[in-house]
């Protein structure tokens, strides 16, 4: 067989292959044997082996899982992944329905249910499958494109005419069966059993081997379409338009989606699924409702995270009674006092139970606890589980009430409660021990300055050797210190610390904001703040009436702003960290020129630099349609240096021949 031969019997096969996996996975129909499958599937394989150019990575032969993947690059989502508001009772849903039609008349809705699973986005090019992407923070998530293409119910191309250009949305999960079959294996491999299918999805697509992840029987559903030109006005168009595109979508006949014109079709289906849920073959926490007409979603427009023009109804969680042995009193970063119920060990929704959250003195009293009190625990989806309530009739003879304490359990000051806030306070906020390592903490976590290397242990051991005292003293930290310290503080791991810490000299502005751990300042509410302020110093001069004119910043959020920055000790940190080399104002990218100019090649961004922060050069480099790569490879077309790039990176770079370029040129690169 030639070439030309070999190609158009590829394309044959892939689109037989394709076919027939569709009807067996998508419809449930299959129309061959598996062994006719097997069959073709083979050919294929030895063809591509053959002419390894004629094997892409869309081929049918990708499902069983590619080779391993090092890393999950972050990729900035084109549209925001939203989340949706949550309801709990049927006044809430039909609260929801009369906002929408008091702003926007008699509209017509859209039910689905609501997976219990892991969101997806799904991007496809002139139909072909390119990059599967997590939710992650809803701004950017993780490429898992290797993993998601071994789920079998996700084209790696679509029929018909798709737009040359779509992102389709929803959800993979796992099946009770083959979380069943998952876990009775890894009983017999003496392997702790999985807690639920959900936990087990997000677990599986991170793993680093698509092989194992094409294995496991990962399923899912599409639930949103974005794409310039949509096909229709209305949500329950599209989605059935996706599923002639090749996607799995819900079934209208099962009633997985319906359409309603009111409340009562909506509350019908809720009291449909709420018998039904439990015979499902899949999870689902809820339904959800949605405007379906898109004009109208326009009007009703966005919150922060979530759409005005949907809500999931979630149903009641479930909950089981055990015996409350103690409580335990947490000091947080804040100084927020958290009493944790401490439990008799119960089985709950998958899990074990030990403890749960109590979350203030008034919920202390409102429940009356005793200790030693049959309570009532609950887990709603998959947040901690909370105590709902007390069975009075079994509350043992002389059980002691449960005592708030006046004081600090950690450094004694009295405990201090706000007007009208619920928490109580430790004020001892620079003395207070818990404190300050938690602020540390938050400092060096991830989504903050993430400095790897440092976590809880390490910088509660730096603290107790009294290196630090707050987060600029980071900054003046050496090796010597550290190694000084001993045991556990070898070359290799205090070297990582140290090299953590120089790296983080180019976190941008939004995230050092955020870690400085201003009180009710997140991460979404930094981001805007950087994005829309610009600079430290920009913020620190601003007035309440100034602050609360950002979107999303209100009166205690500015409060807490002047708040932090009228605190001198707060002023003299920021003042080192900026001595330190922190990004202290917005880089460039990603409201910096976009345009196709690097399109085809591929970087390495290594170091530290003047004029931009790292991630500041990778947008921009993706901005301009290049790509940027952990490692540097034969592939790499450029490795974009800062001051003290790694000589091993040099090296590497030389050896293979791959030029290295200093942060002024990458600048002309994109001007030019
Ligand atoms: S729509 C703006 N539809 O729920 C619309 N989400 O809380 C956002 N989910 O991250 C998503 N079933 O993972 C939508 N039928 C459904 C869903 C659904 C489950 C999940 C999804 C999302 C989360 C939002």
């Amino acid at each position: 067989m030639d070439h030309g031969q070999a190609a158009t019997r590829v394309r044959e096969l892939s689109e037989q292959l394709e076919r027939h996996n569709h009807l067996y996975y998508v419809e449930a129909t299959p129309v061959i044997s598996d062994q006719e499958f097997d069959f073709l599937m083979k050919e294929l394989e030895a063809l591509e082996k053959q002419f390894p150019d004629l094997a892409s990575p869309n081929s049918p032969t990708q499902r069983v899982g590619g080779d391993i993947t090092k890393n999950f690059p972050t990729v900035a989502h084109r549209w925001p992944m939203l989340s949706l508001d949550n309801s709990y009772s049927r006044e809430e849903v039909a609260d929801f329905v009369r906002r929408v039609e008091k702003e926007a008349g008699p509209v017509r809705f859209v039910m689905e249910l609501k997976y219990d699973g892991v969101a997806i986005s799904l991007t496809y090019h002139h139909g072909e499958l390119v990059r599967g992407v997590t939710r992650g923070d809803g701004e950017q998530g993780e490429d898992i494109t290797a993993n998601v293409r071994t789920v079998r119910t996700i084209p790696l191309r679509l029929r018909g005419n798709p737009p040359a250009e779509l992102e389709a949305r929803g959800e993979i999960l796992m099946g009770f069966k083959e979380f069943e079959k998952l876990n009775a294996q890894r009983d017999e491999e003496g392997e702790e059993r999985f807690a639920n299918p959900r936990n087990t999805s997000a677990g599986t697509l991170k793993l680093q081997d698509p092989k194992v992840v094409a294995k496991r029987g990962l399923q899912n559903y599409i639930y949103d379409l974005y794409t310039g030109e949509m096909p229709f006005r209305s949500h329950f168009e599209n989605i059935r338009q996706c599923g002639e595109w090749g996607f799995r979508t819900p079934d209208p006949t099962k009633r997985f989606i319906a359409r309603a014109d009111g409340i009562e079709d909506i509350m019908a289906f809720i009291n449909y699924w709420d018998q039904a849920r439990h015979h499902l073959p899949i999870a689902m926490d809820g339904v959800v409702i949605k405007v379906d007409d898109l004009s109208v979603r326009e009007e009703l427009g966005l919150r922060a995270k979530s759409p005005r023009w949907a809500i999931a109804y979630k149903f009641p969680a479930e909950n089981k009674a055990t015996r409350l042995n103690g409580v335990e009193f947490n000091v947080g970063r804040t100084g927020a006092i958290t009493p944790v119920a401490l439990l008799e060990p119960v089985e709950l929704a998958g899990t074990t139970v030990k403890r749960a959250s109590i979350h203030n003195a008034d919920q202390i009293a409102k429940l009356d606890l005793h200790l030693g009190d049959m309570v009532l625990v609950e887990k709603g989806g998959e947040i901690i589980p909370k105590i709902t309530g007390v069975d009075l009739a079994q509350r043992p003879a002389g059980a002691a009430p449960v005592r708030y304490p006046a004081n600090c359990p950690e450094c004694g000051t009295p405990l201090v409660r706000d007007e009208g806030e619920a928490q109580h306070y430790c004020p001892n906020e620079h003395g207070c021990p818990p404190q300050i390592t938690r602020r540390i903490e938050h400092f060096v976590g991830r989504k903050a300055m993430d400095i790897g290397g440092l976590g809880g242990e390490t910088v509660e051991a730096l603290y107790q050797a009294k290196l630090i005292r707050n987060v600029a003293d980071l900054y003046d930290l050496t090796q010597e210190q550290l190694l000084a310290l001993g045991k556990g503080w070898g070359e290799r791991s205090t070297q990582l610390i140290i090299e953590g810490i120089a790296a983080s000299r180019s976190v941008p502005f939004e995230r050092v904001l955020f870690a400085l751990g201003i009180r009710h300042v997140g991460e979404t509410v930094a981001k805007k703040i950087a994005r829309s302020v610009g600079s430290i110093d920009r913020l620190e001069g601003m007035s309440q009436e100034e602050l609360t004119g950002i979107g999303e910043v209100g009166e205690v959020i500015a409060a807490s702003i002047r708040d932090f920055f009228a605190a001198e000790g707060n002023r003299q940190i920021v003042a080192r960290l900026r001595q330190a080399g922190l990004v202290f104002e917005v880089g460039t990218a990603p409201e910096g020129p976009r345009s196709e100019r690097l399109k085809g090649m591929s970087f390495v961004v290594s170091g530290v630099f003047k004029n931009f922060t790292r991630d500041g050069i990778k947008e921009t480099i993706e901005a301009n349609g290049g790509k940027v790569g952990g490692s540097i490879s034969r592939k790499t077309s450029f490795v974009v240096a800062g001051a003290d790039m790694g000589p091993a990176k040099k090296a590497k770079a030389d050896e293979l021949g791959v030029k290295v370029i200093d942060e002024e040129e990458f600048a002309r690169m994109i001007e030019a």
